[in-house]
């Protein structure tokens, strides 16, 4: 079978379409999926480009892809949730690996797909969507009612995941993103935008009570929050999350990471949302597997929302 690949980090013209093993068959509670799509996260792009070289260390030839969507070909005996013929979006671990034909997966990391959407926009769900549901979690905001929320890249992968579920949590939200994407912000229900070129985010004063940076780019500002308001970053190994993790803090704002979990009921949650019409995947474009470098190029050249991989 084929699959993305990259032997070397650099550039967006590493990756290449290899011929590699076929994964075999299912054990255990794992399903096999045949892959329909998967999206290009920041996280590629960061492997690819070796700054997180730990990663990808003794690792080479290496697969990106964090996210699939597909159908289930197979079940391990120990499988209960799925059967062969599913369509099934997929969080994949820490190692990558989701750019393939096929790919053995354990049913945890697996949810039925939204039915609503075609692969393409489902594969933009897993670790974008998961990372802004359990980010907002993270900052508590069901127990916040009417919520004060500013989403810091508001227009990116989790961006634009976090601007919709903070909106459908009831929060009043202010988004921050590069002036030409400022229209999708409001598109997708930001009540305040902010051109992050034209604005010091920083001195916005004391009136959030809760801060996602989904760029992973703020340092912790403890004067844009109110007296028990929380900042998320999306990095939880930044050098400013652990610093602020050294530090205890029993009172006022508080600073803290998200490290996203491949939660199956987290998944079917956001899967049940597009499915109602709540919650949309926003695709600024597919490319075939083949373009794998282009896709990588869309992205890094500035993107409103994901850009996804089609792998049929
Ligand atoms: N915690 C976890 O487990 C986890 C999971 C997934 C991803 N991540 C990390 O989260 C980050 C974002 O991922 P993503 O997939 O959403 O990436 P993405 O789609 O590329 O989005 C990044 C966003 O950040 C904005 N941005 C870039 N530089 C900025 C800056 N200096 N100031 C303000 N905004 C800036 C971009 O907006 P413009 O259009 O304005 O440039 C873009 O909207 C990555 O660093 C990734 O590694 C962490």
């Amino acid at each position: 079978m084929r699959a993305v690949r990259f032997h070397r980090v650099g550039g967006p013209e590493v990756l290449r379409v290899d011929d590699v093993p076929d994964p075999g068959a299912p054990t255990g509670d794992e399903v096999l999926v045949r892959v329909e799509a998967s999206s290009v996260n920041g996280t590629d792009l960061g492997l690819r480009r070796g700054d997180l070289r730990v990663a990808t260390l003794g690792r080479l030839p290496f697969t990106p892809g964090f996210d699939v969507a597909g159908e289930v070909l197979a079940c391990g005996p120990g499988v209960t949730a799925f059967a062969p013929g599913d369509r099934v979006v997929a969080l994949i671990g820490h190692g990558g690996g989701g750019q393939v034909e096929r790919i053995r997966i354990r049913q945890g990391r697996a949810a039925l797909a939204p039915r609503s959407v075609p692969a393409t926009d489902a594969a933009a769900l897993p670790l974008a969507g998961l990372t802004a549901l359990q980010g907002l979690g993270r900052a508590g905001l069901a127990a916040r009612p009417r919520a004060r929320v500013l989403v810091h890249g508001a227009t990116g992968g989790i961006g634009t995941f976090a601007v919709q579920l903070a909106v459908l949590a009831g929060a009043h939200v202010t988004a921050v993103a590069s002036a030409a994407r400022l229209d999708l912000a409001t598109e997708l229900g930001a009540h305040e935008v902010l051109d992050r070129r034209r604005h010091d985010v920083t001195a916005l004063g004391a009136r959030f009570d809760v801060v996602l940076d989904a760029a992973g780019t703020l340092p912790f500002v403890p004067g844009l929050l109110t007296g028990d308001g929380v900042q998320v970053s999306v990095r939880p190994l930044s050098p400013d999350v652990l610093r602020a993790a050294l530090r205890v803090r029993r009172r006022g704002p508080r600073f803290t990471a998200v490290r996203t979990a491949p939660r199956s009921q987290d998944l079917a949650h956001l899967a049940a949302l597009v499915d109602a019409g709540r919650l949309r995947a926003v695709v600024d474009a597919v490319h075939p597997m083949a373009d794998a470098a282009g896709a990588h190029r869309h992205a890094e050249a500035g993107v409103r929302g994901k850009v996804v991989l089609d792998l049929r």
